[in-house]
């Protein structure tokens, strides 16, 4: 099923949210694309407010995955995570990247943009798109542990 993906930003991931988001909105198995900004460059809002703005619609269901860039991909990831069912990781290599959807049920994918190479960053997001969890997988009772402490 085409995946709907939110996507955000700070200004130090904007470019790179820009490349990305024309590569998600040309790809067959995307749905739909929703920008939760920043919008240009210059506008400094702080990496959690995009994050936590991209999270939330993941938690409630209105996106199925999240693309998060700032300059290192760890900030989005920390505050992404503090949101309630929502479990994000940082990854710049295609195994970690594979790893957090077929063993962690990631639903978000956090990149720096002043850590990985644009076009390894697109080959990435693309292998990203055609990963899915396997629910019956042996990974599934210790994604249900982490979704226990949360009280799910
Ligand atoms: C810039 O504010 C930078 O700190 C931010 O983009 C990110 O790398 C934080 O984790």
């Amino acid at each position: 099923m085409a995946l709907r993906i939110v996507m955000g930003a700070d200004n130090a991931g904007f470019t790179y949210k820009e490349a990305l988001r024309k590569d998600l909105e040309s790809d067959d198995r995307v749905a739909s694309v929703t920008d939760v900004g920043v919008g240009t460059a210059e506008d400094d809002t702080a990496y959690p407010n995009v994050a936590v703005a991209a999270a939330e619609k993941v938690a409630r269901g209105e996106a199925d995955r999240a693309l998060l860039i700032c300059g290192t991909g760890l900030g989005v990831a920390i505050a992404a995570n503090k949101v309630k069912g929502v479990r994000a990781v940082t990854a710049h290599d295609i195994y970690s990247v594979q790893r957090s959807v077929l063993s962690n049920n990631a639903q978000v994918l956090c990149m720096g943009q002043r850590v990985v190479g644009l076009e390894l960053a697109r080959v990435l997001v693309k292998e990203w798109l055609g990963l899915e969890f396997d629910p019956a997988s042996s990974s599934a009772t210790k994604v249900d542990a982490i979704c226990a402490y949360e009280g799910d």
